[in-house]
């Protein structure tokens, strides 16, 4: 389970929300000081996030954020790029490129965005402005967790030294066995997972139309069907013409892991949103990896844990 992008789609009312210089101004000064706030809280020392409202707070959860963001992105500008072209935004950018992240991008810039607005964010539901949830609508991916550690655990290994020279990283990266523990007590990105993706949960089942709870498992199994899904929660289903001439199929393979992970700006290029290079957003996409990784009683002692964190939630991995 657990860990998550989150995308909100905003439409209209949104737009006559937020316009106007003095909330730009009010909304630039709200996160000046939330800049200010995050760095008086306690930071993990490991991976440099931020305990707030029991939460540790920092992007990159490892459950499936970079193909999402792609497919909602090829989704909701299917007219404007069509999926079949040799020169798709996705084809020389990397998706993290290509829709804008709600914690980095200054506020006037984002509301500047013409609408409806595509943005991403790792922000716990608890945590997001009610005007995203109530105005906007919510797309969130989890993965099962297990596999969720040994894919934040590689990543962070391959981000470490961008840490140490950007963000002053001093702790040596940890082993597979002292993630492991920091996992179990809830210590990863945007962790406790399974907090993080219970919140979306329930908030998806008290409001079905506003928040929709995808699994990357289930995403690989059927990317069609799971693609037509997100097309019509974000208000632009495929029309039956559209399936026939298959756009569907188009946008599936154009977001697919072996087509991005082997375009050269995925495999030489960099991101602009973290600085380093992209082949980091790219590994295996597979299910069960943790096998070799993990004791089986690793594994049952992490699901456990999880067990009975979503226990009665309805919820489970
Ligand atoms: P693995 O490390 O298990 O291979 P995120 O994008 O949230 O950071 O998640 C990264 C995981 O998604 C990685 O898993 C990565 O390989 C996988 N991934 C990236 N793009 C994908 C795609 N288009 N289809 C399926 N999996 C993808």
């Amino acid at each position: 389970m657990n860990a998550a992008l989150t995308v909100a789609v905003a439409g209209e009312e949104i737009d006559e929300a937020v316009a106007g210089e003095e909330i730009d101004e009010a909304a630039s000064r709200a996160q000046a000081d939330m800049l200010e706030i995050m760095s008086s809280l306690p930071r993990c020392p490991v991976y440099l996030t931020r305990h707030y409202r029991g939460f540790w707070i920092r992007d990159c959860p490892k459950s499936g954020t970079t193909w999402l963001k792609a497919l909602a992105f090829a989704t909701l500008n299917r007219a404007r790029h069509l999926p079949s072209d040799s020169n798709h935004p996705l084809c020389h950018r990397n998706p993290h490129d290509c829709v804008a992240f709600l914690e980095t991008r200054p506020v006037p810039e984002t509301m500047a965005l013409p609408s409806p607005r595509l943005l991403t964010t790792h922000i716990p539901c608890s945590l997001l402005p009610s005007r995203i949830t109530e105005c906007g609508r919510v797309v969130y991916v989890c993965r099962e967790p297990k596999d969720t550690l040994v894919s934040f655990w590689i990543y962070n290994n391959k981000i470490a030294p961008m840490l140490r020279r950007k963000f002053g990283l001093e702790s040596p990266s940890p082993t597979f066995e002292e993630a492991f523990e920091l996992f179990c007590e809830g210590q990863s990105s945007s962790g406790p997972p399974w907090r993080h993706a219970l919140e979306y949960w329930e908030e998806s089942r008290r409001r079905p139309g506003k928040v929709l709870f995808l699994r990357y498992e289930d995403m690989l199994q059927d990317p069609t069907g799971n693609a037509k899904n997100l097309a019509a929660f974000m208000g632009c289903p495929f029309s039956c013409a559209e399936e026939e001439a298959g756009v569907v199929q188009e946008i599936v393979q154009l977001c697919s892991f072996e087509k991005l992970k082997s375009s050269e700006v995925n495999k030489n290029g960099s991101s602009a949103m973290m600085g380093v290079n992209n082949d980091v957003y790219f590994r295996k996409g597979a299910v069960g990896d943790w096998k070799n990784y993990m004791t089986p009683e690793m594994a049952a002692r992490l699901d456990k844990i999880v067990e009975e964190a979503l226990q009665g939630s309805g919820l489970t991995f």
